[in-house]
């Protein structure tokens, strides 16, 4: 009798639950499964619209965007009037049935039965008309909100998942370095020095000292953590806080390294083209590009990346510095002709008598010939700092952006750059056993002018060398003992690598600046938001 009424009130539970679940805990993006279904959303107004006896609600809940219809037909006149009164963000619930429109984004629309308000927000700072970087920057808590930076985010978020299924499929254990550092493992110029306990401690510029500790331990390794660098200068691609993948594993040399760094992106390219297909569209990438992935990256020495960046050297056909002349040309003619289109259609709207559809056409056109001429403009001012740069390279030299800039626009994957001057590389790479003055180090530049996403190397492996080369680049013995150790008990060839999250975010998306692919940007002359 009592085992009859226990399992009658579980089925009941369970019957209650499920409907609460369903009430409370649906999102847009599984729309389609709720066809002529009444379903209940959350989320906010990402625009509205109004027509006699109707209002429209975009809604977007994070997974997604769709279209709700309020009838007053259907709700109460407190219901309609409320959602009449929806402004910009404000937050509501609506209920409704998922009906199929192929006219509408995501495919389905809702008609609502019910409407609460949860909150309503005030006049949204970020509005429909154009907004400069600097103001948009200031509000990056609420920039995050749009439409492009919503897919910026998810594509960030899919490469991070990719980048621990690659790892951990190939049995890598992730290990986590620490941040407080007593020692600096990229150059003593840009730490970020900090108080501890009385003592000075530096921000961790790379996990990789004791990545290599950690690989002695367990053989393949890879931490993914922050990393900062106190970078005084505003570039494309600098941030002062960025996350890093440094992967180290034993029994690894510079070639070794070098395939698996090319397979690992191939991976988390791949992923990305194929999970992420309506982000790639929403942020316009011309995704042809990022498909030749699967194209061998070409290999080539500092040596012969030198002669290509010099122009002494083709690139199928293409020669890096007349083809940037050629460019500089064009540039300055389609400038020239933008500004005579602009002037022209500004004397049309003055026209006396002009139709008010006309000037609204033609304001709109100017607007758009503005932006691009803005684009021109700066293409204008670049090329001619890339040129010199290119034409003055000295042989010896690591690269400025501006080099990699030269190199990369000729390709269209990435490619790798290796055996490096050991001068200018840091001490810990093993020098070239076939020629002294280089250092196996390589750096994975990416195409269409993004340049350097990978730098990393076989290790140097003899105490001696290393420590010339500690003293040499003036760094306290004392705090890199540990790290001889390593080199003293049980020391083996290894290599490994680190890759920029928000570099390789940046240039996947085709972002034009570095300041997009990560959340809350750390950058010089930025703390807040
Ligand atoms: O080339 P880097 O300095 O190499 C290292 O730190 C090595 N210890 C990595 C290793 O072998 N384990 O930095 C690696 C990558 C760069 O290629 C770039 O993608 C990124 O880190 N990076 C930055 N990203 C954004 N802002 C900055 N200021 C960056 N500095 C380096
Ligand atoms: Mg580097």
């Amino acid at each position: 009798m009592y085992g009859y009424a226990f399992y009658a009130s579980i089925i009941i539970c369970i019957f209650a639950a499920s409907i609460t679940k369903q009430k409370y805990k649906m999102y847009i993006k599984d729309l389609s499964l709720y066809e002529g279904k009444e379903i209940t959303l959350q989320g906010w107004a990402a625009n509205k619209r109004d027509s006699k006896g109707l209002v429209f609600l975009y809604l977007r809940d994070g997974t997604g965007m769709c279209q709700c219809v309020v009838s007053a037909e259907v709700l109460n006149e407190e219901k309609f009037n409320a959602a009449k009164k929806i402004t910009l963000e404000s937050s509501f619930s609506i209920t409704g049935k998922v009906v199929k429109d192929e006219k509408q984004i995501g495919g389905f629309e809702v008609q609502a039965t019910d409407i609460n308000v949860i909150a309503y927000a005030e006049e949204f700072p970020i509005a429909k008309k154009e907004h400069g970087i600097d103001f948009l920057m200031d509000h990056r808590h609420l920039w995050l909100r749009s439409q492009r930076q919503w897919a910026i985010m998810k594509i960030r978020n899919r490469i991070i998942f990719s980048i621990h299924q690659f790892f951990q499929e190939q049995e890598f254990v992730q290990m986590d370095a620490p941040i407080f550092t007593g020692n600096a493992c990229e150059g003593t110029s840009n730490l970020f020095e900090t108080d501890y306990y009385g003592d000075t401690a530096y921000l961790s510029q790379s996990g990789q000292l004791y990545g290599e500790a950690m690989a002695m331990a367990m053989g393949k390794i890879y931490t993914f953590g922050p990393t900062f660098r106190a970078e005084k200068s505003k570039t494309r691609r600098h941030l002062s806080e960025f996350w890093m993948i440094e992967p180290e594993m034993a029994f690894y040399d510079i070639f070794s390294n070098m395939d698996l760094i090319e397979n690992f992106l191939r991976r988390v390219v791949s992923d990305v083209l194929s999970e992420c297909k309506t982000e790639l569209e929403i942020i316009g990438r011309d995704n042809s590009i990022l498909a030749n992935i699967v194209k061998p990256f070409p290999r080539l020495t500092y040596d012969e990346a030198v002669k290509i960046i010099k122009g002494e050297q083709d690139v199928n056909g293409v020669n890096a510095i007349t083809s940037l002349e050629d460019e500089l040309k064009k540039t300055s003619t389609k400038i020239d002709e933008i500004k005579a289109e602009i002037l022209d259609r500004e004397e049309k709207i003055k026209v006396p008598g002009i139709k008010k559809g006309e000037i609204g056409f033609n304001q709109a056109k100017i607007d758009k010939l503005k932006q691009e001429l803005n684009d021109l403009e700066e293409q204008s001012r670049n090329i001619p700092q890339w040129l010199n740069s290119a034409r003055n390279f000295e042989y010896g030299n690591d690269f400025g952006g501006s080099d990699e800039t030269v190199i990369t626009r000729l390709f269209d994957v990435p490619i790798m750059v290796y055996n490096w001057p050991h001068a200018v590389k840091a001490f810990y790479l093993k020098r070239d056993p076939e020629n002294s003055k280089f250092a196996r180090g390589v750096d994975v530049l990416a195409p269409e002018g993004y340049g350097e996403i990978v730098g990393g190397g076989e290790r140097e492996t003899d105490v001696e060398l290393l420590t010339a080369k500690i003293i040499e680049h003036k760094l306290p013995m004392e705090a890199f003992e540990w790290y001889l150790d390593l080199r003293r008990f049980g020391s083996v060839p290894h290599a490994g690598f680190g890759l920029g999250l928000e570099r390789l975010v940046t240039w996947i998306c085709k972002l034009p600046h570095v300041r997009e692919s990560i959340p809350f940007p750390r950058m010089y002359g930025r703390l807040l938001p």
